[in-house]
């Protein structure tokens, strides 16, 4: 499955940068061709109010030994249409790695923890949830359209490196993409916080009752799902697609590979635990209503404390919240701020500036060697959301691009004291 849909384009964007510098003797550099792949997904259907929630096997991808040098997305139509969120909410889609055995194909509408083991392994990120926990390559949600993704020069995610592929694998990706149609929705915030009131849900997407007191999130708004429309609303059914672009370079010795970590404020981990330190990371939590005197107003602040295994230099950074979200911050031990992503609010009602919706995140590219964790630095995320309402099922996740060493000269800085 997830063949290349006929409208599957590939772009070769012959990206030959020759730099010259301000010297006399003008030096040339001839960066690495960067390519760009532009994918689409199989097709989903929705119609006003309902929900997919679709995991993808061995999706379209560049193959080969490359280094991965940005990845997005975003959900359109037949047409290529770009679709407003104020339409089709893209709650999140992920993108994930794996090694699946030679000959094995993928049953569709399959979750991959019912693979047997020896068909299917997950090959997670460097951390630092527990099992497959947000073990993802790429993944981001309503702010897919105003996010920076880039990882700067010199450095790259390295995919694809035949030496660390098992005999009898291969590597593949899969994509999970949840979206949720507000078309017509009598409660349109309350349909992508996934209120379970709204989608009048009391199990989950295996059949098991909801714990006690559980009042929204994914486990209301799996595929399938349907959220409360107004009476009388109609609203065609409509096949959409992820589109995702992907660029690239082939890998060289001249790249730096970066790790990808996400770390996550709801994280409770066990530092008792000791060696084997255990996290507990829950995706989503609750906002509840509240608004003090005492400190700044109305705001919710939740807060997690790490152990970053390995450090290394931070050379990006990004965190991903819903809507409420004020800002998320990652600091070092000694309190010093790593990284700090701003939400950005649309303003108006075309695709990418939908006015009340997260759509973009800021981000940060420190200068390489300034940013620097050490080996088993405790780092704290802080998630702040605006609490003046009740939201459900929100994310404060972290993600950062650390490279264990920096480039050798300032050769590739690019500045005029080459
Ligand atoms: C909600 O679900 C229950 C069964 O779980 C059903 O009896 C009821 O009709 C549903 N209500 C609506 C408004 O769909
Ligand atoms: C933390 O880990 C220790 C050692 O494994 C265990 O005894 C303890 O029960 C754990 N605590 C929690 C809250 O899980
Ligand atoms: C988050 O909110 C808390 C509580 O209001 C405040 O003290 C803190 O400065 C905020 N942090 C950021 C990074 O905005």
């Amino acid at each position: 499955m997830a063949s290349c849909y006929q409208g599957c384009v590939f772009v070769l964007a012959m990206v030959v940068l020759a730099l010259s510098t301000p010297c006399s003797h003008a030096l040339r550099i001839v960066k690495p061709k960067t390519r760009t792949s532009v994918f689409v997904s199989p097709k989903f259907v929705l119609e006003p109010g309902s929900v997919a929630d679709k995991y993808y096997y061995d999706v379209n991808f560049p193959r080969g030994h490359i280094a991965i040098k940005s990845f997005n997305g975003e959900v359109i139509d037949e047409e290529g249409n770009p679709i407003p969120l104020h339409e089709t909410y893209l709650h999140h889609w992920v993108v994930g790695k794996y090694y699946g055995r030679i000959g094995f194909v993928e049953p569709e509408d399959a979750r991959f923890d019912e693979f047997q083991r020896s068909d299917f392994a997950f090959v997670r990120n460097s951390g630092v949830c527990q099992g497959d926990t947000n073990g993802q390559y790429f993944g981001i949600g309503s702010e897919t359209r105003r996010t920076d993704t880039h990882v700067p020069d010199p450095f790259g995610i390295e995919v694809g490196n035949p030496a660390v592929i098992p005999a009898g694998y291969e590597e593949r990706w899969l994509l999970n993409v949840h979206a949720i149609d507000t078309r017509g929705a009598e409660n349109g915030l309350g349909c992508t916080e996934c209120r379970c009131d709204l989608y009048n849900v009391s199990t989950d997407s295996r059949g098991q009752p909801l714990r006690p007191g559980y009042k929204g999130g994914l486990r209301c708004c799996y595929d399938g799902t349907q959220c409360r429309v107004k009476q009388g609303f109609n609203g065609v059914k409509r096949n959409l697609y992820l589109r995702y672009t992907v660029k690239w370079v082939d890998w060289s010795d001249s790249i730096i590979p970066v790790k990808i970590y996400i770390f996550d404020v709801t994280d409770k981990m066990n530092r008792s635990a000791g060696l084997a330190i255990e996290h507990e990371c829950r995706v989503e939590y609750d906002v509840e209503e509240s608004c003090s005197e005492t400190s700044d107003g109305c705001i919710d602040s939740q807060s997690s404390v790490v152990t970053m295994p390995t450090g290394g230099y931070v050379v990006y950074g990004v965190a991903h919240q819903h809507t409420g979200g004020i800002r998320s911050t990652l600091y070092g031990e000694d309190g010093r701020v790593l990284c700090s992503s701003i939400p950005i609010y649309g303003k108006g009602k075309e695709a990418g500036d939908e006015a009340g919706y997260i759509v973009g995140m800021s981000t940060c590219y420190p200068q390489p060697g300034s940013v620097k964790i050490n080996d088993g630095e405790t780092l704290t995320l802080v998630s702040n959301y605006s609490s003046s309402q009740t939201h459900t099922g929100v994310m404060d996740l972290f993600y950062i691009l650390v490279a264990d060493y920096l480039p050798k000269s300032s050769a590739l800085s690019l500045d005029s004291t080459l």
